[in-house]
């Protein structure tokens, strides 16, 4: 009965918001508002009886997580870390969760960044099949928690003291109308350059702090039959790139007036211009023919020496150290030119469908381990990223991590939200966003300022709930 009693809370908590949503959206869009209510209430009341129906045999599992003379809990675990270091990050919390006595079912869904697996996410939610947990980027998970299909992790943030522990741009992230409602494991940076140790040593060049030294650097790299920088043609990897340079152009400010405010007038300044002629140029160093590769096999590009330079985020560090290789011996981390006191990042969040409670208590643990500070460290060190704590052990990064947690340490001033990784603006936008930068990049034919028209006409149709005009 408790377990039912908590959803008819949640469904009112929706109730009493959809109001406020109807008149910020103002009059003129009372039938997109119409839709989307009800799909809301569709979706609200089939997790209702879902849970309804579930009631009774949850009930019997509602015991505290299981102790060690009792049969294993399970949570299937929804994510996208499949490659070799993403899988030894995943593996830290999967053996701290199977010393509880809960086993870490995985549903990974191979593709980077989440294209797929957010996809069938959506589908299994639809279908009633949500898992108890998933990765679960960014403002995304908002959808989610407003829908109320998402568990409260207050009975674990409050007595962990998660406000204090973590940086702030974390704990505003997890934080949903006064509750949390995901747990963070770690902070990506995406504007690093990483280079091939080895070769810059062997031909004395010093990792690029301007355009111009890139530019100096690259000729020869070239010269000595190496490709200056690892590149694949994939959507999301150029967008990826892209951003790096939009912050390089103008800083967090203007970033934020693109990716998050969707600004039009911010599509058509010389800086976004600026950023994607840059992104043209970039082209005569990478490989030829570009071909869409996943982002290991970049990576391996950089590892073997085929390509000495390569923008990515640092999860393409815990790849190189799954393969055996060293920070600062065989590659080494800088920062895209023009980006060396920002932190452009992704964080990473594990979030839980309440369903109907019955793997609450598991899932509280998960949650519990994921923000514990060795688990924390351990899972970092592999992953790439650095600790969501504001105080982590320092001793215990290396120089990349180091440098990601001092320009992250700066505070939001010196931060910008990565649109493709689901920071800034919702799967729409940034859908959309990605598709026009990825044509441009493909079509040489296409001039800036009509890719700068369709954005701004993007930005001008995507309204803040996602859906087009
Ligand atoms: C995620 C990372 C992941 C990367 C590559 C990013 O969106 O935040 O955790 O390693 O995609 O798939």
């Amino acid at each position: 009965m408790f377990i039912v009693h908590k959803n008819i809370n949640k469904a009112h908590m929706i109730d009493k918001r959809l109001p406020e949503r109807r008149s910020g959206q103002g009059t003129d869009n009372g039938g997109r508002w119409l839709t989307a209510y009800c799909n809301r209430i569709a979706l609200l009341a089939f997790s209702y009886l879902l849970s309804a129906a579930s009631a009774a045999a949850g009930a019997a599992s509602l015991a505290p997580a299981a102790g060690l003379n009792q049969p294993p809990a399970s949570l299937q675990v929804l994510h996208w870390w499949t490659s070799a270091g993403e899988r030894k990050a995943v593996d830290v919390i999967a053996g701290k969760l199977a010393e509880e006595n809960i086993q870490w079912r995985d549903a990974a869904i191979p593709g980077g960044a989440g294209l797929g697996a957010s996809k069938v996410l959506k589908s299994m939610v639809l279908a009633g099949k949500a898992p108890e947990a998933t990765q679960l980027n960014g403002i995304v998970f908002g959808e989610w928690a407003d829908l109320g299909l998402l568990l409260e992790l207050d009975d674990v943030a409050t007595p962990g003291n998660w406000q204090k522990l973590l940086f702030p741009t974390v704990w505003s992230l997890v934080l949903n109308r006064g509750h949390v409602v995901a747990a963070p494991l770690g902070i990506h940076r995406i504007n690093n350059l990483f280079y091939n140790k080895k070769i810059f040593e062997r031909l004395n060049l010093a990792p690029p702090k301007t355009w111009a030294d890139f530019n100096r650097v690259a000729d020869k790299l070239r010269q000595a039959g190496i490709t200056p920088l690892a590149q694949s043609s994939e959507a999301w990897q150029v967008a990826t790139l892209f951003e790096t340079l939009v912050l390089a152009e103008s800083g967090p400010a203007y970033y934020r007036s693109l990716f998050v405010d969707l600004n039009p007038l911010a599509f058509g300044d010389q800086r976004m211009t600026h950023a994607l002629k840059r992104l043209r140029a970039l082209k005569e160093w990478m490989p030829t023919p570009l071909r869409e590769r996943p982002w290991p096999e970049m990576t391996r590009q950089l590892a073997n020496g085929e390509a000495a330079m390569f923008v990515m985020g640092d999860w393409a560090k815990g790849e190189l150290l799954a393969w055996g290789l060293n920070t600062d011996q065989d590659f080494a981390c800088s920062t895209v030119p023009g980006t060396a006191d920002y932190h452009l990042y992704s964080v990473d969040t594990l979030a839980m469908f309440a369903g109907d409670y019955s793997h609450q208590p598991a899932q509280e643990k998960l949650a519990q381990i994921i923000m514990s500070l060795p688990v924390q460290t351990a899972y970092n060190q592999l992953k790439g990223a650095i600790s969501v704590w504001r105080s982590p052990d320092l001793s215990k990064m290396d120089s990349c991590a180091r440098a990601s947690w001092a320009a992250f340490s700066k505070g939001s001033a010196y931060q910008a939200p990565s649109l493709v990784h689901r920071m800034a603006a919702d799967e729409t936008a940034k859908d959309a966003i990605v598709a026009e930068v990825h044509r441009y990049f493909i079509d040489d034919k296409m001039s800036e300022s009509d890719v700068q028209r369709k954005l701004a006409s993007i930005a001008r149709t995507v309204t803040k709930t996602g859906k087009l005009e």
